[in-house]
């Protein structure tokens, strides 16, 4: 059973915090404007909290009928205790509310972690990406991946 986290969407403020854990567990961090044009694009940007400390964040699109998450985190720290899973909930039960009928996402054939936890939440491989992320010594390939809800 984990704890409940708190949540709300992302004000400005809130960007130096989420760029931190960004710099932490992301191999590609987005910069602090990537970050600021996500709020002014309008994207759904939530945070979600512990004991009043961000304990990780996504961005997602949702457009007609579809949503696509950009970037999901959790603080390094904090990760392995199910908050994964509580977002990726979030987000399903977000998009049913924006009458999205699908979501998708990509990730890096590498980051074994995530592929599970999207699996474990329903999704599936779509295909593949060919040389779509860079890695430290040359590129790797993405997975396409998508749920119907
Ligand atoms: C991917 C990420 C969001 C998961 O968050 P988390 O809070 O650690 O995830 P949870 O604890 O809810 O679940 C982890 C799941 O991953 C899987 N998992 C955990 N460790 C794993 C490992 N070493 N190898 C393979 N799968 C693993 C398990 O399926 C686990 O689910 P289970 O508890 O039901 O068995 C987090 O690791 C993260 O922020 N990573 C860096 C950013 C990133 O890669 N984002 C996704 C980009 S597409």
């Amino acid at each position: 059973m984990i704890a409940i986290l708190e949540e709300r969407d992302a004000h400005l403020a809130d960007i130096n915090g989420v760029v931190k854990i960004e710099n932490e567990v992301h191999f590609s961090p987005w910069s602090t404007k990537n970050f600021q044009d996500s709020l002014t694009a309008k994207n759904i940007f939530k945070v979600f909290f512990l004991d009043d400390m961000i304990v990780g964040y996504y961005i997602a699109l949702i457009a007609a009928n579809e949503c696509q998450i950009l970037n999901i985190a959790i603080k390094a720290c904090k990760q392995n205790k199910g908050f994964g899973h509580y977002l990726v909930n979030h987000i399903k039960n977000l998009s049913r509310d924006f009458h999205a009928t699908s979501i998708f996402l990509e990730v890096r054939v590498s980051n074994v972690k995530a592929i599970k936890l999207y699996e474990k939440n329903g999704f599936n491989e779509l295909g593949i990406r060919n040389n779509y992320y860079k890695t430290l010594n040359g590129k790797e390939n993405g997975i396409l991946m998508g749920l119907e809800l």
